[in-house]
């Protein structure tokens, strides 16, 4: 049974093709509006989402299916010690494919391995977050034209944040990327990307602290929240959580056709008056996360032979 884990489970063909579905869904909604009638969609989220988990929803009902849905963990047998696999088999009994966010890394492989149906990882602790990605690859995309000659600037909390990690992953297949890795030195991007990814890739990538140094030469700026819940202690959190404070002073330098990415929720990382700034992408980065998970759930249920 075919899951999508990590975003290098999808081959870089599989993402022109989801691309392609996507921006067709988006001309053409009509076409896909009964494509996954009466099949249904599991959402499992073990950790708080607003976008994730309602973008899910809203995919799998434009594809005229149905959702079902666990209230909160809390509300779940999980509270009483089922395992994640005994929860993804049973789930198996009454859906068709499985989204799920984990606070344990490889919470989602565990629930793949014991599942009937396709599961698709919603993010898994401080691991990594592939339907995000494909809300950013779309984005990029349909900002720039092409994911070739990039110099993508990751800023924040690249200790903990998945999706940079996910980021990463993807972009590191493209020709011509550089990154540009800027936070504090606590929370700097882990050793295993680095190693695994960018060196075995030999992709250029330079650490810095100075986001305004670094400015100048960003076609990409990917802004992150510091991720307080994956943090041992509140005081280090509290030290380190406005390191990086998006303004309009501090884009003077930037290039005219910056994209500047968040994959929200913001907390103080990009002051709301770039909001309306033309070079703002974060909330298009939301709407297209709706349409790249309706193309994903497509193909899973497609080669799954449920649709
Ligand atoms: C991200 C996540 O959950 O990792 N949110 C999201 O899914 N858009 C980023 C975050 O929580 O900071």
């Amino acid at each position: 049974m075919r899951s999508v884990i990590d975003v290098l489970d999808l081959s870089t063909q599989e993402l022109d093709e989801l691309i392609a579905t996507a921006n067709d869904i988006i001309d053409n909604p009509e076409k896909y509006q009964d494509a996954c009638k009466r099949k249904k969609l599991a959402t499992l989220f073990f950790e708080p989402s607003t976008r994730t988990r309602m973008s899910f929803e809203a995919a799998m009902y434009e594809l005229g299916g149905h959702v079902i849905s666990m209230s909160s963990a809390g509300a779940s047998s999980a509270a009483k010690g089922e395992s994640v696999a005994d929860t993804a088999k049973t789930v198996s009994c009454y859906a068709d494919i499985i989204a799920m966010r984990h606070p344990k890394e490889g919470a989602a492989l565990v629930a793949a391995k014991a599942a009937k149906i396709p599961v698709i990882n919603a993010g898994d602790g401080g691991h990594c977050h592939p339907t995000q990605t494909l809300a950013d690859l779309l984005t990029i995309y349909r900002e720039k034209g092409s994911f070739n000659n990039l110099t993508i600037g990751l800023c924040g909390d690249l200790k903990f944040g998945r999706t940079v990690h996910s980021l990463i992953n993807a972009m590191s297949r493209y020709d011509n990327i550089k990154f540009v890795l800027i936070s504090p030195e606590e929370l700097k991007v882990p050793s295993y990307v680095k190693k695994d990814v960018l060196q075995v890739k030999r992709i250029p990538y330079i650490q810095t602290t100075d986001l305004e140094e670094a400015m100048p030469e960003l076609d990409i700026l990917y802004m992150t929240r510091v991720q307080r819940e994956r943090f041992f202690n509140e005081e280090d959190y509290l030290r380190l959580k406005d390191s990086y404070i998006l303004t309009p002073e501090k884009l003077r330098n930037a290039k005219p056709d910056l994209s500047i990415m968040h994959p929200l929720p913001r907390v103080n990382e990009i002051s709301v008056a770039i909001d309306d700034d033309p070079r703002a992408c974060y909330f298009k980065q939301v709407l297209n996360g709706k349409y790249m998970r309706m193309a994903l759930i497509l193909k899973l249920l497609k080669e799954a032979g449920t649709i």
